[in-house]
Parts: structure tokens; C-alpha cells; sequence
């Protein structure tokens, strides 16, 4: 049987930096959840998909054909035939993610290509309801996070070493405000498993959380 991994958690927390090295370090293959809602964004923002209404919400999902790639280890994203990864990080994208994963058609949707990834290979996959819904039997569950000043200052740095500036307590007000809507949504909302260890890195550096995260999984 494959051996899985499911970390869950807030905006920001680290899980895609800290499950990547561990994915590399174990020879797991990353699956990163959070990329395919954002790649069925991406098909909303193309296609002038209202995120507030279910019924667009709802006829487009069936167009909407998802495949993951790996490219040297690094997690590609196929939407309807075309390579979307470069897109999938920009702020806007992650807006409409998040305004849009709460509709249920958009999850089962993606929960079917999740469990199937999972079903053949030893995966570290991150996401927000990985332990709760998709990879219940999950051998190792750890729900990472830190507090929102935390993972804003955090983003703060990343964006100022891209741009050169960025603006501190809009980056917090939006990370807030996507936690909101990940933990109140009816269906599949963020919330620590019951069996996840809850992992706090507000003070810890990636080695360190690393180093834990391999603990837990030994
Ligand atoms: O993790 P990332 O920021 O890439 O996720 C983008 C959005 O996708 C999240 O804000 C959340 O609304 C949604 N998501 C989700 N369930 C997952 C992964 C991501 O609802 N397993």
C-alpha cells in the first residue's frame, strides 16, 4: 500500500516549502492541492466566470479538464492541454481560488484527480482538507500553521525580494481574510483532523519544521 502524507493549514504557514523538501528527501512526489483550485480559477478569470454565481460556477466546471505532470520532480499543472504553472501564483489567481473553492461541483471535481494521484504513489500532499476529506486514512497528518503576523511578514519579505516593496497590512488583511473563508465554508472547511498533529512554526525556520515533520513521519 502507498504510504501518504497530508499536511493541512492556513495561507501562508509554509506547507508547500517544508513538503517539497521533505518530498525530495524521501523520494515522495509532492502533490500540491492548492494549485489545481487555482488552476480551475484561472479558467473562471479566462472564461468571465461570476464567482458568485453557482449556476456559471457549476456549467463551467464540466469544461474543465485538470491533469497533473511532473517536470524533473517539479509539479506541473495541464489545463485543458495547456501548461498554466506560471500563472498559478499571481495574487489575483489566488483570490478567485479562494472565492471559489467552497462550491461543491469545484471540489468533487478536484477530490477524484486527488485521490487518484494518491492511490499509486508514495505522496507528501498538501492542500486544507487533505487529512479531514481526501486522504482520510492518511498514515502521517500534520496541521501546520503560525500566526497571521507570522505568515504576513513572511510574504511581506518574499514580495519585497521580488518587487522591491510591498504593503505590510494589506498582505495581513487578505491572508486574514482568506482564513475566514477556508474554516467557514460548508463544505470541506480547514479545521486540524482530529489524528493531525498541529505543528506551530510561528518561531521555528525551515529546518527546523523540516526536521520535525521527518520525526513525525518516522
Ligand atoms: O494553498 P493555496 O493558497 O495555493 O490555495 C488556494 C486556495 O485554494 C485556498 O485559499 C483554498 O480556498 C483552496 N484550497 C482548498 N482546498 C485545498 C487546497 C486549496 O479549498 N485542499
Amino acid at each position: 500500500m502507498a504510504y501518504a502524507i497530508a499536511i493541512d493549514g492556513p495561507a501562508g504557514a509554509g506547507k508547500s516549502t517544508i513538503a517539497k523538501r521533505v518530498a525530495k528527501e524521501l523520494n515522495y512526489i509532492y502533490v500540491d492541492t492548492g494549485a489545481m483550485y487555482r488552476a480551475m480559477a484561472i479558467y473562471f478569470m479566462d472564461n468571465g466566470i461570476d464567482c458568485n454565481s453557482e449556476e456559471q460556477i457549476q456549467s463551467a466546471v464540466d469544461g474543465v479538464d485538470i491533469r497533473i505532470e511532473y517536470a524533473d520532480g517539479v509539479q506541473q499543472v495541464i489545463l485543458n492541454g495547456s501548461n498554466v504553472t506560471a500563472r498559478l501564483r499571481e495574487e489575483a489567481v489566488g483570490r478567485m481560488a479562494s472565492a471559489t473553492s467552497g462550491y461543491g461541483c469545484v471540489r468533487a471535481k478536484l477530490l477524484e484527480l486527488q485521490r487518484n494521484l494518491a492511490e499509486t504513489s508514495n505522496v507528501i500532499m498538501d492542500g486544507r482538507d487533505i487529512g479531514t476529506t481526501v486522504l482520510p486514512d492518511a498514515q502521517t497528518k500534520i496541521y501546520l500553521t503560525a500566526s497571521s503576523d507570522a505568515r504576513a511578514k513572511r510574504r511581506y519579505d518574499e514580495l519585497v525580494e521580488k518587487n522591491g516593496n510591498a504593503d505590510y497590512e494589506e498582505i495581513k488583511a487578505d491572508i486574514e481574510k482568506r482564513d475566514y473563508q477556508d474554516m467557514h465554508r460548508t463544505i470541506s472547511p480547514l479545521k486540524q483532523a482530529d489524528d493531525a498533529v498541529l505543528l506551530d512554526t510561528s518561531d521555528m525556520n525551515i529546518d527546523e519544521v523540516v526536521a520535525a515533520v521527518k520525526k513525525l513521519i518516522r
